[in-house]
């Protein structure tokens, strides 16, 4: 296959990861930047066995789903990469791509309808960004696509009006006041204002407060929180409606987002996770709020999976950073065996290799639900729920 050359191809439908599929011969075809049902001239970016993969060099037929990007980086920046699509369009692909992965990683035969909640807003909803910077070229923005070239941004139309204003800020900074080997920023956004991390001058680590279906969290821009405050209500209480009992774990637990919540529901809780901010933050919130029935651990899941000595677990919520869990994660929780789990995954693919194994260790769907946390790009954030 000649590289140099383009030729048409008409998309199917879009895969897990955001790419468009077409087929030309006995090739498979993945299109960046694509809507379903566009006919385009596409361009070989380059050859992997039997996949090639493409960018679009003409637009010959639009998709009736396809609209015109309404941000100027749109193409370069590597940060959203479903500007093409209208709103509806990216739900319904998000729901297909959850159901592609569940048949064909997870190997589950009957995939249910999924119903991915929209977002209330579909533009200005990050309340947290990293922001990467090039010294050398004076640029502050997002990674341009596939590189390792920092886009210049100067708008972000997804950033929430407070996150763009400091955005603003950081960029009309001088450019001798950040330290020479700062590569990117952290930033975060709450109730009370914006943290940073690192804190350059002005620009302060404050610590923060959200109150989401009444509970209060705490956190700095060194810990992770969820990116789309809108859904955080609806995704806890999907994950969490109608489990009580006496013992509850919470895998992955960050500053506590489902553990507080646990916390009321189950007479005993324990929370772990790796990042020592994440874990302390986790702790105060639970005394603030006066739980004194939960521990927090700060430990790799794995390794604390391997030496607890607990054995009666009533439910166990994992919420894995996007590789998912590791085996060991999931054997561990295989041998404590809860009646109930929830699965709460940012990656369809890892999720539903998890789930295979869980299947195969004796669990069956008992729903699923997806939430829209991530508009206009391909990501989304699934729950499943599952029992013994
Ligand atoms: C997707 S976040 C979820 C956090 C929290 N459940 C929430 O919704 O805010 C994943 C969390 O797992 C932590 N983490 C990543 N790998 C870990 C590991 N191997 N063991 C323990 N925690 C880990 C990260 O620091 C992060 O806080």
């Amino acid at each position: 296959m000649n590289t140099d050359q383009s030729f048409e191809v008409e998309i199917e439908r879009i895969l897990p990861g955001g790419m468009g599929l077409a087929h030309d011969g006995d090739k498979t075809v993945f299109v960046s930047l694509a809507a379903p049902g566009d006919r385009v001239r596409v361009k070989i970016e380059r050859e992997q066995g039997n996949v090639l993969f493409a960018s679009i060099e003409e637009i010959i037929t639009p998709s009736p789903v396809r609209i015109e990007p309404p941000c100027p980086y749109f193409g370069r920046c590597g940060g959203c990469d479903f500007q093409q699509l209208t709103y509806e369009a990216q739900l319904a692909a998000k729901s297909e791509m959850i159901r592609d992965c569940l048949h064909r990683i997870a190997r589950l035969e009957n995939v249910p309808d999924i119903v991915v909640t929209p977002s209330p807003n579909d533009w200005r909803y990050r309340m947290r960004a990293t922001w990467q910077i090039d010294r050398e070229q004076r640029t502050i923005g997002y990674y341009e696509r596939g590189s390792r070239r920092v886009c210049d941004v100067v708008d972000c139309a997804v950033l929430r009006p407070e996150l763009q204003a400091k955005l603003e800020e950081v960029r009309s900074t001088e450019w001798n006041q950040f330290p020479s080997d700062l590569k990117h920023l952290d930033v975060v956004a709450g109730d009370d204002g914006v943290s940073f991390a690192p804190r350059i001058g002005e620009f302060q680590t404050n610590e923060l407060s959200l109150t989401v279906r009444g509970e209060v969290y705490r956190y700095n821009a060194k810990a992770f929180f969820q990116i789309n405050p809108s859904l955080l209500g609806p995704l806890i209480d999907f994950a969490l409606a109608d489990v009580t009992g006496d013992s509850a774990i919470d895998l992955y637990s960050g500053v506590g987002l489902f553990t507080l919540p646990l916390s009321r529901q189950f007479k005993r809780v324990m929370a772990v996770e790796s990042n020592s901010t994440a874990a302390r933050f986790a702790r105060w919130n639970l005394r603030d709020s006066g739980f004194d029935n939960t521990k927090v651990f700060t430990a790799n899941v794995a390794g604390w999976l391997s030496d607890v000595s607990t054995r009666d677990v009533d439910f166990i919520l994992l919420d894995p950073p996007r590789a998912g869990a590791e085996s060991a994660v999931i054997r561990g929780i295989l041998d404590l065996h809860p009646p109930w789990i929830s699965y709460v995954s940012c990656d369809p693919a890892t999720l539903a290799r998890d789930l295979r194994k869980l299947f195969a260790g004796g669990y069956g769907i008992e729903s699923i639900a997806a939430f829209d946390l991530f508009p206009q790009t391909h990501h989304v954030e699934t729950v499943v729920r599952l029992m013994a």
